[in-house]
């Protein structure tokens, strides 16, 4: 099977002690830290913004991928980029009329962009600007929380994506989020994910470089 890469979330790691568990990541094998952003308002949670990135980027020479599930994704972009984002990708749901825009916002500032949908979002929505995209994320729960369970028909989505990033002949990576288990993980690279994010899989293994080991098999 081919290499994925795996992108622990530190929405499951302890706040308290952040820039050591965003240290940690390297040495366990993780490939990207993933950043969820959340503002309150696009989903039901808060969680960090732009110091807190600051404040971890030292602790980490892999690439941060900021998911921005915010509202009015194009006043932050910059700041995310500058905060040392190396991905920067923000939802169809929230920025439906600017979505291209923003991709070429965020491009504009050296970071890599990428577009999102939710579970509820069809593929279509995004179809014509994949191809402005350095990545492509497909939202396997409903945003908000670490530890729900994987919505099965996000298999489709990323055949259908897989499909469309491969007639592109473009380098677009496609990426997965939520529920990802060692059960399920097979199934989403079989159906093309490049980039898997594994939140609570990772940060609650007992030995997290044996989970990652075991989520890249
Ligand atoms: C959900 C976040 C995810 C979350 C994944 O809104 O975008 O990145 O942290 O966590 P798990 O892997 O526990 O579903
Ligand atoms: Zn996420």
């Amino acid at each position: 099977m081919k290499k994925v890469w795996i992108a622990p979330s530190i929405l499951s790691a302890d706040f308290a002690k952040m820039g050591e568990e965003v240290r940690s990541l390297a040495a366990c094998g993780a490939d990207v830290v993933h950043y969820d952003v959340m503002d309150g308002v696009f989903v039901n949670n808060i969680t960090f913004g732009l110091k807190m990135l600051e404040d971890i980027r030292p602790y980490t020479s892999l690439p941060i991928d900021a998911h921005l599930m915010i509202v009015n994704p194009e006043k932050y972009v910059e700041r995310f980029a500058k905060a040392g984002a190396d991905y920067i990708t923000v939802h169809y749901e929230a920025c439906k009329d600017n979505l291209r825009e923003v991709l070429e916002l965020i491009r504009g500032t050296g970071a890599k962009c990428g577009a999102v949908i939710n579970p509820d979002t069809p593929v279509d929505c995004i179809r014509d600007v994949i191809p402005l995209c350095d990545m492509v994320l497909v939202m396997s729960v409903f945003p908000g929380f670490g530890g729900q369970k994987f919505i099965p028909t996000s298999l489709e989505k990323l055949r259908e994506i897989r499909k469309m990033i491969d007639e592109s002949g473009k380098e677009i990576l496609l990426e997965i989020d939520g529920g990802i288990t060692a059960e399920n993980i097979a199934e989403v690279k079989a159906a093309g994910a490049d980039v898997i994010v594994a939140g609570s899989a990772v940060f609650k293994a007992a030995d997290r470089a044996a989970m990652i080991a075991k989520l890249k098999e």
